[in-house]
């Protein structure tokens, strides 16, 4: 169990007391009993008084209101009070003893209803029963925000060793093969230039930041023999690489209430505008954006890193391919936002 706080205090000696009675002598004999309990006492004669007194003190923890007076009675002091300061106590106070009005001070929020005159045990017992239900209820507030924040700062965390989990996954599945080491980070790193160039901001540019450097961690499920196979890949193969988008999904579906932008990142990487790609078919822009973005990107990087199977291009005639299949396979905004962002060769993240 978390530590929590300690209790807010009961005893009167930390409380603030504001009394409201249009009549002084009632008024006066009030507040020498509270002060006698160690109450720190204020007082107003009418409402509207009353809520002028709170306007420069501040909250405090109890309000004692007399039902009539001039200008605002009781229930509307009552009201206001608890409009502006909801965790203020109020107790009304009344001459005549009637049951409906108690009833209807208490539904409308009065922690407790006395009868003049009252003695001084009674008023003592009561103040104490509502200020005790007060500091409970503030206790009870502040054990669970702090539960929330301890919960939360929990949730953040096991969320942060997951990542550094799949991330060091992804980095040993890099490590094995000369081909694609340092392809995921700069593939992150292409998406989030060519991202900023299209307008993203903030969180959304996290998530392509993450969906960029985790797009291939499905691939830890293809086999080696398959995934660095220098020839033609048999039916059979293609079907196992193209699985690794959707294992990947798989994997990563802890993400999915925090960074689902990541999960469509890795699912929909491998989708082409013209609906040929896998392993949806999707087409144009129901592929989602960032997914679009990593794939301009993971072209490029691909195309200009040696593969088992082929030489690596010149950026130049990447950014050529990229564009002649800009329309049918690749999103042209996205082409043209990664040419912008990458204008100069020399400058691409290539030793990344
Ligand atoms: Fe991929």
């Amino acid at each position: 169990m978390p530590d929590l706080p300690a209790a807010p205090p009961i005893e009167a000696g930390a409380a603030n007391c504001l009394i409201v009675d249009d009549e002084p002598i009632v008024r006066r004999s009030l507040v020498r009993m509270l002060q006698a309990q160690g109450f720190t006492c204020f007082e107003a004669g009418t409402g509207r008084e009353a809520l002028r007194v709170l306007d420069q003190i501040g909250e405090t923890s109890l309000v004692i209101s007399d039902m009539r007076m001039p200008e605002l009675d009781g229930i509307g002091l009552l009201e206001a009070v608890h409009q502006r300061y909801p965790d203020t106590s109020v107790i009304m106070l009344s001459g005549i003893s009637e049951t409906t009005t108690a009833v209807d001070c208490l539904h409308r929020g009065a922690a407790d209803f006395l009868l003049k005159p009252i003695s001084v045990s009674e008023l003592h017992a009561r103040v104490s029963r509502v200020l005790e239900k007060r500091a409970l209820v503030l206790q009870n507030r502040c054990y669970q925000q702090t539960l929330e924040r301890q919960v939360h700062a929990q949730a953040q965390r096991i969320q942060e060793l997951f990542l550094q989990g799949v991330q060091m996954l992804a980095r040993a599945l890099e490590a094995k093969d000369a081909y694609t080491r340092g392809h995921s980070i700069r593939v992150s790193q292409y998406a989030v230039g060519t991202a900023q160039r299209l307008g993203f901001g903030g969180g959304s540019l996290d998530g392509i930041r993450l969906g960029g450097e985790l797009h291939d961690i499905g691939k830890i499920g293809t086999r080696e023999a398959v995934l660095h196979k220098p020839g033609t890949l048999t039916d059979d193969e293609f079907r196992q690489i193209s699985e690794h988008p959707i294992l990947g999904e798989r994997m990563l579906l802890p993400l999915a209430q925090e960074s689902p932008d990541v999960l469509r990142i890795v699912r929909s990487h491998h989708e082409r505008l013209d609906g040929l790609g896998f392993p949806d078919g999707l087409r144009g822009e129901k592929i989602p954006i960032e997914a679009r973005i990593v794939a301009v990107a993971d072209t490029f990087d691909a195309m200009t890193t040696e593969r088992p199977y082929r030489d690596s291009r010149t950026p130049e005639a990447a950014v050529t391919e990229l564009r002649r299949v800009a329309g049918t396979q690749l999103d042209p905004d996205a082409v043209e936002a990664f040419v912008d962002a990458f204008p100069d060769p020399r400058e691409l993240p290539l030793s990344a």
